[in-house]
């Protein structure tokens, strides 16, 4: 199943390290990360969940709960969050999903046969309040992702969902953002006090809303 922009996140039940969820209620009114890794007590998984564990507060901050997922078992992924605080200097605080059956990796699209048969990818899934999918990335196994990306788009769509502002190449919080085209100049006028610089007529830059 290939999941787009827009759908439904489909909903699960599964064990983890922090007892069984259901997921939707599990995300309940917060946003939600759904991050695939190939397999316990590998090199780069361990550098990426300890990283993310790192980020925990920042997640919190903009209301994400954060859940990872593998293949392994409950009693691997416990075995290996030691070794994962032990040498990333991080406890993990968010559950991570066990797999053995693939039950929901086949479900998002976390299989990929052709690069691996056995053990999922590197995906991330950034699903919204209403259980929308906003944000997918597949990385391939030997790569560690950039999970402060993950924290950047998270800014640019809360800020979309807010203030009808899209954000620019490589932009970072605080920077300046560009009006949507849907919005006329009349009504940005009303919208965006502190006004705006329009290089075109459809390239409107205004500070970042608040
Ligand atoms: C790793 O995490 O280091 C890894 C896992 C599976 C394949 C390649 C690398």
């Amino acid at each position: 199943m290939t999941l787009r922009l827009g759908d439904t996140a489909p909903d699960f039940e599964a064990d983890t390290t922090q007892g069984h969820i259901r997921f939707h209620e599990w995300i309940g009114d917060s946003w939600g990360v759904l991050f695939s890794h190939p397999k316990d007590f590998t090199p780069v998984c361990t550098t990426e969940l300890g990283y993310m564990a790192k980020l925990g507060p920042e997640f919190a901050k903009r209301n994400v709960k954060v859940l990872g997922l593998s293949v392994d078992k409950v009693d691997n992924h416990k075995g290996w969050v030691k070794d994962i605080e032990e040498t990333q200097g991080s406890r993990l605080s968010y559950p991570i999903i066990a797999d053995p059956e693939r039950k929901v990796a086949n479900l998002y699209g976390m299989m990929h046969p052709a690069h691996d048969e056995v053990y999922t990818v590197r995906t991330v899934f950034v699903i919204d309040p209403k259980k929308k999918v906003r944000l997918t990335i597949t990385y391939p196994q030997t790569t560690g992702r950039n999970f402060d990306e993950i924290l950047r788009v998270i800014d640019s769509m809360q800020l979309t969902d807010k203030f009808s502002v899209a954000t620019p190449v490589n932009w970072k919080a605080g920077e300046d953002v560009i009006i949507v085209p849907s919005v006329s100049d009349e009504d940005a006028k009303k919208k965006f006090p502190q006004g705006w610089k329009a290089l075109k007529p459809y390239l409107r830059l205004t500070p970042q809303p608040k």
